[in-house]
């Protein structure tokens, strides 16, 4: 703590509001996106609908525009549905971790991140920066691979302080993020050096090899995200403009990426077999 009142990202600007609206969509933003690109998204999305009330009723296809290049598009379809889901029950924020898992498109790290930076909850959260330290500094391995995802949760929870969580929690993820690096960790100067497993193993290797990526524009992410694309820019494609927007190896499967995202929410199709963002409030 120390450490974290010294050296810890206090200014970022969803660590200066307790508004649980506000901290959702950062959440949300962060799940898969770096920090550094999340922040002009964050700024603009709140000045665009700056309650959860107006998220609610924005078009949808206004909702997916916005999103633009954070990827991972159906989150912004999960975050309207949650605020649809929110204002549909009264518009009170819940509070308490098995209120928030009830949210759409809010999972466990989500829904304790909520209780815990919003409502000072006592709840562990397990990003991957977390996961990281505790899988070293406890459990003694190098990465959080090979390391059960509940002996990680476990050990999260066995750690909560009683009182100050918020601070334990941002300090644990800060750690991560700055200090506890996954390439190049700065043990020497680490805080809990003197206390961390990893460190007394003798910073052992992981057991499970990093896998390689995929490359990119070979993938249902990269294929999906293309056609979402696409609609930002114009109001309706037909599914022969689509072929043409896509590499070849991805034609047999243009049918079953459509079909997803109607599924998902994320289109809709005109009268006469046209595609379109959806209009209409999700939820
Ligand atoms: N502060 C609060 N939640 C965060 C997150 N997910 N990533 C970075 N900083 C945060």
């Amino acid at each position: 703590m120390r450490w974290y009142r010294a050296s810890g990202r206090h200014e970022l600007p969803w660590r200066l509001t307790r508004d649980p609206y506000a901290i959702l969509v950062s959440e949300v933003m962060l799940q898969q996106t770096p920090v550094e690109r999340v922040l002009p998204y964050y700024v603009a999305w709140l000045e665009r609908w700056p309650t959860n009330a107006s998220l609610a009723q924005a078009p949808t296809a206004e909702v997916i525009r916005a999103w633009g290049g954070l990827g991972y598009n159906r989150r912004a379809v999960g975050l309207q549905r949650a605020s649809a889901a929110i204002e549909l029950a009264g518009g009170a924020f819940p509070r308490e971790v098995n209120a928030l898992l009830s949210l759409p498109g809010v999972g466990p790290y989500t829904a304790s991140a909520i209780a815990s930076f919003a409502f000072e909850r006592r709840a562990a959260v397990a990003d991957t920066n977390i996961a990281r330290v505790l899988a070293r500094v406890v459990l003694g391995a190098a990465a959080q691979r090979g390391v059960s995802a509940f002996l990680v949760t476990a050990t999260a929870e066995c750690l909560l302080p009683v009182r100050n969580v918020r601070d334990h929690n941002l300090a644990l993820m800060d750690l991560g993020a700055l200090v506890c690096t996954a390439r190049r960790p700065a043990c020497g100067a680490c805080p809990v050096r003197s206390v961390c497993a990893w460190r007394a193993a003798g910073y052992p290797a992981a057991t499970v090899p990093a896998r390689p990526s995929p490359r990119f524009d070979g993938t249902a992410r990269f294929a999906r995200g293309r056609i979402i694309d696409a609609l930002r820019r114009l109001e309706t494609l037909s599914t022969e403009e689509f072929l043409e927007l896509l590499p070849e190896e991805h034609h047999a499967r243009l049918g079953a990426y459509l079909a997803s995202l109607e599924r998902e929410g994320m289109l809709v199709q005109t009268a006469n077999g046209r595609w379109r963002l959806p209009g209409t409030t999700a939820g």
